[in-house]
């Protein structure tokens, strides 16, 4: 099938144009998307005026890999603020729709932190496939930002501080800030430890793995110490520079890689509707980038 491609930003993103996602695609038209995925786009490719129902969105995501889970259950059974019926669901909802007065999906209101999806688990998915159904009019906009670049625009300073070190991923539903694990213990919450800098599986480039929402501490720092790396690491993730914000139309259907880019959500007013189907494709344990040199 021919399709071409758009850059959405000099960073990040490209658009897949005339191809329908919805209809089986032959060999080399996966291999063409999965190369403009991961090279083309840094980890971010997008159809827009797509019509999926959940069994098709389902189908094209497993072109790419096998379809992934959830995190697991947590150790602890504390009751849940955001349970929807699809929470468990391969194909679950985000949305800030209710019924019963409880959210139907996940990551329901407003502004959602950079974060990368399931950096607490050990074999974190691979990759999320979000499809939208319903749109606020204003808001609710994803950015994406392209964690090669932020790693190869830190300066030397940054680089040795953080090389062969791991970081601390948690996170517990809490969407605009970082979870306090002096009042939540972290047994209670999803985490793992996690190399700051991974080596990617396919296109083997280092890229930063640490982000505002979900890193809480560097191994064998102070709390304020790790802060403040943190802190000024993120100058480098979030950098307008490296960023594609995506302004979502129904029927968008939008597939990051996980491992080489950041996202967030803009905060949207609660009165408006969004809906979203999010499927992924599952991982294995992240390389860290020091087993680069191990293999020569
Ligand atoms: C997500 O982080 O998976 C959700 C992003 C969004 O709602 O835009």
């Amino acid at each position: 099938m021919d399709f071409t491609l758009h850059p959405l930003s000099p960073a990040i993103g490209v658009e897949a144009r005339g191809v329908d996602i919805s209809r089986p695609l032959d060999a080399q038209t996966v291999a063409a998307l999965r190369r403009a995925w991961q090279h083309d786009g840094n980890g971010l490719l997008i159809f827009r005026d797509q019509s999926l129902d959940k069994d098709q969105q389902r189908a094209f995501c497993s072109l790419f890999g096998t379809i992934g889970g959830r995190a697991g259950a947590l150790p602890t059974k504390r009751p849940r603020a955001f349970e929807g019926p699809d929470y468990n669901s391969e194909a679950m909802l985000v949305s800030n729709i209710r019924e019963n007065g409880k959210p139907i999906g996940v990551l329901p209101d407003g502004e959602l932190w950079f974060h990368h999806d399931m950096c607490y688990a050990v074999a974190p998915n691979r990759a999320s496939f979000l499809y939208s159904m319903e749109v606020p009019k204003t808001g609710g906009d994803t950015m994406f930002c392209n964690m090669y670049a932020a790693y190869e625009n830190l300066p030397a300073r940054l680089r040795d501080a953080i090389e062969g070190k791991r970081v601390l991923q948690a996170f517990d539903e809490v969407q605009d800030r970082r979870l306090d694990l002096s009042v939540v213990p972290v047994e209670d919450v999803k985490h793992a430890w996690q190399p700051m800098v991974l080596r990617h599986p396919e296109t083997g480039r280092r890229a930063l793995y640490v982000n505002r929402l979900m890193s809480h501490l560097i191994e064998g720092l102070s709390q304020a110490d790790s802060d403040g790396i943190l802190e000024e690491l993120y100058a480098y993730t979030e950098a307008p520079e490296i960023r594609y914000t995506h302004k979502w139309r129904p029927g968008d259907l939008l597939m990051w890689d996980n491992l080489c880019s950041i996202h967030a959500r803009t905060d949207f007013p609660s009165t408006e509707r969004r809906l979203m189907r999010r499927v992924t494709i599952s991982g294995e344990p992240v390389i860290p980038a020091w087993e680069m040199r191990a293999a020569g």
